[in-house]
């Protein structure tokens, strides 16, 4: 009899998203004349740019003539995107990541999840709470955790509180911990982290030997000057840090795929001999197993992500879910809410009012309001009490929400 991988039965509910789908088609299926608003996953809704679906058409047309077809491309990406990438992403802004620092993949969710691959079972795991729960349950499938206890906090984790009592600003470990996740803007809290937090998290790892996995899928949101876009900013991140950057929120690729992860050739890890290794072959080699590369055509649209027509674009499409973020985060306030994030961020991280807890709240926004969004305690123990909107959707959409959760709560 073929063995299983025990480690997938410790995993404790359904993945968030889905869960919260199978609640919603449950209710839609009870109430088919309700028009449920969905403002749970933070899928975009806006059509791709045309600098990028144009580029996009252009390279379908290449495939369909014998002289400009293409079949496998580089498993890393092709060149003149990971170039664009460096140069446009880092390089201009004064960071040094070489071309070949950069592999192209098919999405950051995917990509912080594979990353375990090169990493050791014996190292100690880092992550904020609440936390985007991908970088939880992929530790837990891999092995490097223990049961879960009643909160849904696995033995073996060190979770690191990120609360209103806090600022929302990751304390460091006690104990010396071998990997960290840190992501900014901060998904689920829509927070950021300033320049001298990400210092100390990079002085920290440099003390301990750790290493920074930084997710920044959400970069492109940042609206304060001062608030760092990418972990390499902080002198040397360089030796410390992962960095995860995604193409599916700032230019529409969510469902188009898209991403990429910088692995700096001056990161190094232990072998279990002790000996220090560079992890950039490492990873390589790994990516060109178990990956045969994001296709020509989709690699074309990311290009265009870059040029001048397709920057304008996005920042407009950017600024669009920007500011349908500040018409809920006001909207809430003007009815006595607590509210975080949505300034930087597409997120806006509410206190659920009168104390209900995360999932009431979820069920009283679905019934009432026919609302949907995200229980902050999907997300970690400590997201308990919170409740996530994302601003990902129609203006005419998010107009009503506000309507509707403010007769809800009021
Ligand atoms: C979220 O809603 O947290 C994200 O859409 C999940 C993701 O990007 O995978």
């Amino acid at each position: 009899m073929a063995l299983i991988n025990d480690h997938f039965l410790k995993l404790k509910a359904g993945y968030l998203f889905p869960e919260i789908g199978r609640r919603v088609s449950q209710f839609c299926e009870a109430n088919p004349d309700a028009n449920v608003i969905k403002l749970g996953i933070g899928d975009v809704t806006e059509p791709l740019p045309t600098a990028i679906t144009e580029a996009m058409h252009s390279a379908l047309n290449e495939m369909s003539q014998h002289e400009t077809f293409r079949g496998y491309g580089p498993e890393q990406g092709y060149d003149f995107l990971r170039s664009a990438i460096a140069r446009n992403d880092y390089r201009d802004r004064g960071i040094d990541i070489a071309d070949d620092e950069i592999f192209v993949s098919d999405g950051s969710k995917c990509d912080t999840g594979n990353i375990l691959d090169v990493f050791g079972l014996d190292n100690k795991v880092a992550v904020t709470d609440p936390v985007y729960p991908v970088y939880v349950d992929t530790n837990v499938m891999a092995g490097r955790t223990g049961e879960a206890d009643d909160d849904g906090r696995y033995e073996g984790l060190v979770y690191i509180p990120v609360t209103e009592e806090n600022g929302f600003k990751p304390a460091l470990p006690s104990e010396p911990v071998d990997l960290i996740y840190l992501c900014y803007p901060n998904n689920p809290t829509g927070t950021v982290a300033s320049k001298e937090t990400l210092k100390e998290w990079v002085d920290y790892a440099k003390k301990n030997d750790s290493i920074i996995l930084y997710d920044a899928a959400y970069e492109a949101f940042i609206t304060e000057e001062d608030i760092p876009r990418s972990i390499y900013e902080i002198e040397g991140a360089k030796d410390v840090a992962i960095e995860f950057r995604s193409f599916s929120k700032n230019a529409g690729f969510t469902g188009t795929r898209c991403a990429f992860t910088v692995v700096p050739k001056t990161l190094k890890g232990k072998t279990s001999s002790g000996e220090l290794t560079e992890i950039h072959p490492i990873w390589n080699r790994r990516h060109c197993t178990k990956f045969n590369g994001v296709s020509y055509i989709i690699q074309r649209g990311a290009e265009a992500v870059y040029s001048d027509e397709g920057k304008k674009q996005i920042a407009e499409l950017i600024q669009f879910y920007l500011t349908n973020a500040q018409l809920l985060r006001e909207g809430l306030e003007s009815v006595g809410i607590t509210v975080y994030g949505g300034v930087n961020a597409p997120y806006v991280w509410l206190k659920t009012p009168g104390g209900s807890t995360s999932w009431d709240f979820f069920d009283q926004l679905l019934e009432k309001g026919h609302l949907v969004g995200t229980p902050g305690s999907g997300f970690g123990a400590s997201g308990e009490g919170y409740f996530r909107l994302s601003a990902f959707n129609s203006r005419e959409n998010v107009i009503e929400a506000v309507k509707r959760f403010q007769n809800v709560v009021s």
